[in-house]
């Protein structure tokens, strides 16, 4: 029985393209998933390479010099952890992360030669990482290692990086362990809190939208992980201070102080002008653990749906710039919440009348 073909993503350069000399020759031996995207646009590179990675699993990355930067950029956001290859990759020049993430195996492979992105770039990053895990080529050939290709050379490469990844230092982020207790006691506290209240807009029980919240956090928690418990806990309650009788002598008795500083975190102060209020609950999130700011990112993603008919243009406008605010402002917390926040709000476009132009038909 002949074994399955590795599925390889490709990430292009700035000159290549998903049908370039590299695609091609790889979509002989491999089966190969080389998503088209904008290379003039960095975040929108990421997100497209992400949603791949997402749908299709590959079992290789292979990043050509900018797409090797993409590369380097989902290792550190925690979106990849397999087998990469990086082919004279510009992550330093593009001034992108520098280091890879302990456990990624990655084999880096750049031209003496090159004299568009320095060998000294892919030494300094072959340094970091696992060493066992991270291995530099070098060869002679210049910045297109166009050699690869005509010797055939570049599928070995592959399969070299595919091994790595067997080694046992290679390990996936490891999942946060979270208690299914504490989700059905936050979840059960806020249901009681909530009462009759309903999603707006909607004829739904409001703790259907503190659910989703909560699952946002958890599906992130999976690929970069934190205090789980924390982050479930806070989602669950988020919105009762601001929105319900409960007392926060209540949350901090049930469920602790930390949790009840992430809420308070996440309550607008209503002493406050109107406008100040959100800046003012960012910046309070901000000097909150991680999961805090999670939830924050979690809560606009699951708001980000199809506004109300009743709202105005302006309104759905504003409502989409405040999304970016809460982006900027605590986007570290969670790099696959942070890249599925930027995704809805490019998402949101269509229901805001400035949205990116669609060219006409
Ligand atoms: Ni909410």
């Amino acid at each position: 029985m002949t074994p399955p073909r590795l599925r390889v993503q490709f990430i292009h350069g700035l000159e290549g393209s998903p049908q370039g000399a590299k695609a091609r020759f790889l979509a002989g031996p491999f089966d190969v998933i080389a998503p088209a995207m904008d290379t003039s646009d960095f975040a929108g590179a990421i997100e497209a390479q992400a949603r791949a990675l997402a749908e299709r699993q590959p079992d290789v990355v292979v990043g050509s010099s900018f797409g090797g930067a993409i590369a380097v950029e989902l290792i550190d956001r925690g979106l990849w952890r397999g087998p990469t290859l990086l082919l004279a990759q510009a992550a330093l020049k593009l001034g992108q992360a520098r280091r890879i993430a302990p456990g990624v195996p990655v084999l880096l492979v750049h031209g003496l030669r090159d004299d568009v992105v320095p060998i000294e770039d892919s030494r300094a990053l072959a340094a970091t990482g696992t060493p066992s895990l991270v291995r530099l080529v070098e060869v002679d050939d210049d910045h297109r290692l166009q050699t690869l290709v005509d010797s055939g050379r570049l599928s070995d490469l592959v399969r070299t990086v595919a091994a790595l990844g067997r080694h046992e230092d290679a390990r996936p982020a490891a999942a946060a362990p979270w208690s299914q207790d504490l989700y059905q006691r936050a979840l059960a506290f806020a249901a009681r809190a909530h009462g009759d209240q309903k999603v707006p807009g909607s004829t739904m029980p409001y703790v259907v939208h503190v659910a989703l919240v909560a699952m946002e956090v958890l599906a992130a928690a999976r690929v970069d992980p934190f205090d789980a418990d924390l982050a479930i806990a806070c989602a669950l309650l988020h919105d009762t201070l601001e929105d319900t009788q409960v007392e926060a002598a209540a949350i901090d008795r049930e469920f602790g102080p930390r949790v009840l500083a992430g809420v308070r975190a996440l309550t607008k102060d209503e002493a406050r002008p109107k406008p100040q209020r959100m800046a003012d609950s960012l910046a309070r999130i901000a000097r909150e653990p991680r999961e805090v700011g999670a939830v924050k990112l979690a809560d606009r993603i699951t708001n980000l749906q199809e506004p109300p008919r009743d709202w105005t243009p302006a309104k759905r406008a504003a409502y989409r710039e405040e999304a970016r605010a809460i982006l900027a402002a605590v986007g570290g917390a969670s790099a696959p919440l942070a890249a599925r926040l930027a995704a809805k709000i490019e998402a949101y476009g269509a229901f805001v009348d400035d949205g990116p132009l669609e060219p006409s038909p």
